[in-house]
């Protein structure tokens, strides 16, 4: 057999590498056999008896409706193409041309896309940002309010919640907010499709009394990767416009194991998923008090609480900061794969993220722990990387999004682009705040500042080599 891919993916079954990262099945844990082994033989299509995901009628419908019930949403429906083809759909029912939504300025690329496909007019929110560990936080739901009493033509707002990390906003809070000033509230809740199941964990959005949250199940329930659920909540959104839009974005081939594996995930979170959810949570908990007592590394939690616009935060995500053992995230993470045989999530330049779901138990958790105290042992004396100062102001947007990316470009020196307009994202890690978004113009401080962070040897996204893309106009 030549088959690269099998065969890579193959490898890292067979090397029994310990995921603490997505899909949050852990590589088939909560599966039951059945499925397991008909797999190929339910990779059907539509054919009569079996549904429409475009216009559901018969079990599709019927997995939808037991869906919306169990996360609590008014209607749900199955995304094939992730929380990404939620986001788009749900800015696409909402916006038209020339309307200004308020998003978050680090939100994910799928709510960037989601402006140029819309044609709408970003209003960016800076997400309060903690400097000493480069994580950009929550909303300060003040400045949120300034923002829609200033702007009445603001037409709705997205927020993502958690983030990343599952540090979480005061989602009520806004909530009231968007709603006193009439506007639309869609959350990205790709990170808490686990929130409705457990007491234990921070509010869902849903609960929060938000008009569309779109959740990546596969991230953190069970289903398979690629699968998530748009919940609609309210009748500030056309219905019908939504699920138009639904079918713009998605295949009209759905795969019924994306589909399948949702309806399981549900079911599983109404039998033993929420005590697995609960055991995850306590396990979690446990790692965060033992990872703690390791002199060097510090595992984020409660003491977020409070500043930067938060007010809870997801217990299952452990976020394990290794500035202080002299090390980034990026070689605490290769540390961990090479000696442990631990993958985590995610590893930034002064933290790593493992993800606990229900699919873990207590011996995992205790060999990440084992593996956390194998890396503080590692010291080294040299510094890691700086940290950023207080950003600029947000520069002067020129294009739209969807008028940006028709320009035609071209690449220029840090220094010759004063004036231009940028064709790019730039931001810096850490935080991962974009500084400039794309039809932005850049501007002499701006340009000083970006200098600053290149010699101090930060790492920009969408510079290269001191070079960076502008619109040719
Ligand atoms: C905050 C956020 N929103 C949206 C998405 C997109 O989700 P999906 O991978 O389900 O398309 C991600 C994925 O990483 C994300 O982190």
């Amino acid at each position: 057999m030549t088959a690269p891919l099998y065969k890579t993916l193959m490898d890292y079954v067979k090397n029994q590498i310990i995921p603490f990262h997505m899909p949050g099945h852990k590589q088939g844990r909560t599966f039951p056999e059945e499925y397991l082994v008909n797999l190929a033989k339910i990779d059907l299509t539509e054919v009569p008896g079996l549904d429409n995901l475009h216009n559901p009628e018969g079990p599709i419908l019927e997995a939808q409706k037991l869906a919306a019930k169990a996360f609590g949403a008014r209607e749900s429906f199955f995304l094939v193409n992730g929380t990404t083809s939620g986001i788009y759909a749900a800015m696409y029912a909402v916006l038209n041309p020339d309307d200004k939504v308020l998003i978050m300025r680090n939100s994910h690329k799928s709510v960037y896309n989601g402006l140029v496909l819309t044609g709408a007019v970003p209003v960016y929110i800076n997400p309060e940002i903690d400097y000493e560990d480069g994580i950009p936080m929550g909303v300060d739901i003040n400045k949120l309010e300034e923002y829609l009493k200033k702007d009445e033509s603001i037409k709705a707002v997205v927020i993502t919640y958690p983030n990343y990390y599952g540090f979480c906003s005061d989602i009520t809070g806004i909530s009231d907010i968007v709603h006193k000033y009439n506007k639309i509230l869609i959350v990205d809740e790709a990170h808490g499709a686990h929130f409705p199941f457990s007491n234990n964990l921070p509010l869902s959005s849903l609960q929060a009394g938000s008009d569309i949250v779109v959740q990546s199940v596969h991230k953190t329930l069970s289903s398979f990767t690629q699968s998530s659920i748009l919940h609609l909540n309210s009748d500030r959104v056309d219905t019908n416009r939504l699920k138009y839009s639904l079918s713009l974005f998605q295949s009209t081939s759905p795969s019924y194991l994306l589909m399948s594996s949702l309806d399981l995930a549900r079911d599983y979170m109404e039998k033993e998923g929420k005590n697995r959810l609960e055991k995850a949570i306590i396990i979690a908990d446990y790692a965060r008090y033992e990872i703690n007592t390791i002199g060097g590394v510090r595992c984020l939690g409660k003491e977020i609480v409070g500043s930067f616009g938060i007010v809870d935060f997801d217990k299952t995500k452990l976020t394990v900061s290794v500035k202080n053992i002299g090390i980034k995230g990026t070689e605490a993470e290769k540390f961990l794969r090479e000696n442990f045989n631990i993958q985590v999530e995610m590893a930034d330049t002064f933290n790593i993220l493992a993800m606990v779901t229900l699919a873990d138990d207590k011996e995992k958790i205790d060999l990440l722990i084992k593996g956390i105290k194998g890396l503080a042992n590692v010291k080294k004396d040299k510094k890691t990387a700086e940290e950023v100062a207080a950003y600029p102001d947000t520069p002067e947007m020129v294009l739209k999004p969807s008028e940006t990316v028709r320009q035609k470009t071209k690449l220029i020196s840090l220094e010759e682009a004063e004036g231009c307009v940028s064709a790019d994202f730039i931001i810096p890690y850490p935080p991962g705040v974009p500084l400039i978004c794309p039809g932005e113009r850049i501007k002499k401080d701006m340009v000083k500042y970006i200098n600053v962070l290149y010699n101090k040897g930060i790492k920009i996204l969408g510079l290269k080599n001191n070079n960076l893309l502008v619109c040719e106009i």
